[in-house]
């Protein structure tokens, strides 16, 4: 890194300082962040907006409202880079009809069936805003909140964003203390580490929704990227895209993405869980174990390749079937059919209704915490 040259008052603090027998301070080891504002909600809370720049020149900026990931400035093959998010100029995009970009989603991410589930013997109701079922934490989930935003601790620049869900909120139980943590790591990777805990038993489900486009957001259809998915098993639905419970070997379906594959080459067959989720809208049982390879995908002309590490045992992979060029994102640009596709790392949709998922209950004196890593190359 270029460095500047001491002027005068500096070599004069350094003369008086070496006169002393105190030890030289260090200088500041955390990478800054710089923060800016970005608007007011409709109750006129401040929202800003954070960036974050690695020593590679990637850069991501964030903003406290729903704690959205805004732009994600990534190199192709030839050192050129494009923003591989999708997303809004400004907050009022956000505030509008957004389908989730780039957001945190709580408490329960994806969606519980019926809008309803029992813990501990009581029925929770929760809205229904997914024709009967609830999606994504309800009317006013964590993507539509202020979180509080600071930054990070650590060497490499990081964001650490706090939201309190108050007991009953959305129809959920106990007062839930969430954290999260976005660290530009100079691998090139966009870092997710969540925590969490509470004062009574509850659900909870935390990811991001992040849509990717690594041709660059606005730049066609995600159709001809190739995707590799870390799965034997997935979770079929039924027509409401809620679990059937089954864990489905994908082997022989078009869920068979364990090799590397394009989007496109089943994403129109005629098969039934095909056409449940008008595409690809399915959780899939990943292999892994720790923090473990989710997924891969390589956009072939540019070179980018985004991997999707996670702690979680599901990711949800979603191909952007419900846009449809109606919301003007940045640059007032379309974002058609299948312009970008989510990896949402996750617990499996519908858990608090079936038993045989892993528990998704965190209860007083317990800890959630999970990672989840994009790592971007190119090749
Ligand atoms: C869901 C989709 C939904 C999208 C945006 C995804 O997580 O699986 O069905 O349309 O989020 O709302």
């Amino acid at each position: 890194m270029r460095k500047s040259l001491p002027g005068a008052a500096t070599l004069a603090a350094l003369a008086v300082l070496s006169s002393c027998s105190s030890p030289k301070p260090e200088p500041p080891k955390t990478m800054k962040i710089r923060k800016q504002p970005f608007g007011q909600t409709k109750n006129g809370e401040s929202v800003e907006l954070y960036t974050l720049t690695n020593r590679n020149g990637v850069e991501t900026s964030i903003t406290n409202y729903g704690g959205r990931v805004v732009t994600l400035k990534v190199p192709d093959r030839a050192g050129k880079f494009a923003d591989v998010v999708l997303g809004f100029d400004t907050l009022d995009g956000y505030l509008g009809n957004s389908p989730y970009f780039g957001a945190l989603i709580g408490r329960y991410g994806n969606r519980i069936g019926k809008a309803k589930f029992t813990l501990d013997g009581k029925e929770y109701k929760l809205a229904a805003n997914n024709g009967p079922n609830a999606l994504h934490g309800g009317v006013l989930g964590f993507d539509k909140v202020v979180w509080n935003g600071e930054q990070g601790a650590g060497e490499e620049p990081s964001l650490k964003l706090n939201y309190l869900s108050k007991d009953g909120e959305e129809g959920y139980p106990g007062n839930l203390s969430v954290t999260v943590v976005y660290t530009l790591t100079d691998r090139n990777e966009l870092k997710i580490d969540y925590a969490a805990s509470t004062d009574k038993d509850t659900v909870l489900n935390l990811t991001n929704h992040s849509y990717f486009n690594l041709a660059g957001e606005g730049v066609g259809d995600i159709l001809n990227h190739e995707i590799m998915i870390n799965a034997d098993r997935f979770t079929p639905i039924d027509s409401g895209l809620i679990p059937t419970g089954e864990l489905r070997p994908v082997k022989g379906t078009p869920f068979d993405l364990t090799k590397p594959v394009a989007i496109g080459a089943h994403i129109n067959d005629k098969d039934q869980q095909i056409l449940f989720g008008k595409g690809y809208d399915h959780n899939f049982v990943l292999n892994g174990g720790g923090l473990a390879l989710a997924a891969r995908v390589v956009e072939p002309k540019s070179g980018r390749v985004m991997e999707v590490l996670t702690t979680q045992p599901g990711v949800q992979f979603y191909t952007g079937n419900f846009l449809d060029g109606s919301v003007q994102g940045k640059g007032g640009k379309a974002y058609p059919h299948r312009s970008a596709f989510c990896l949402e790392t996750q617990h499996f949709p519908d858990s608090p209704n079936k038993p045989d998922f892993p528990s998704v209950v965190l209860k007083p004196g317990e800890k959630f915490e999970s990672t989840t890593v994009y790592r971007f190359t190119a090749r």
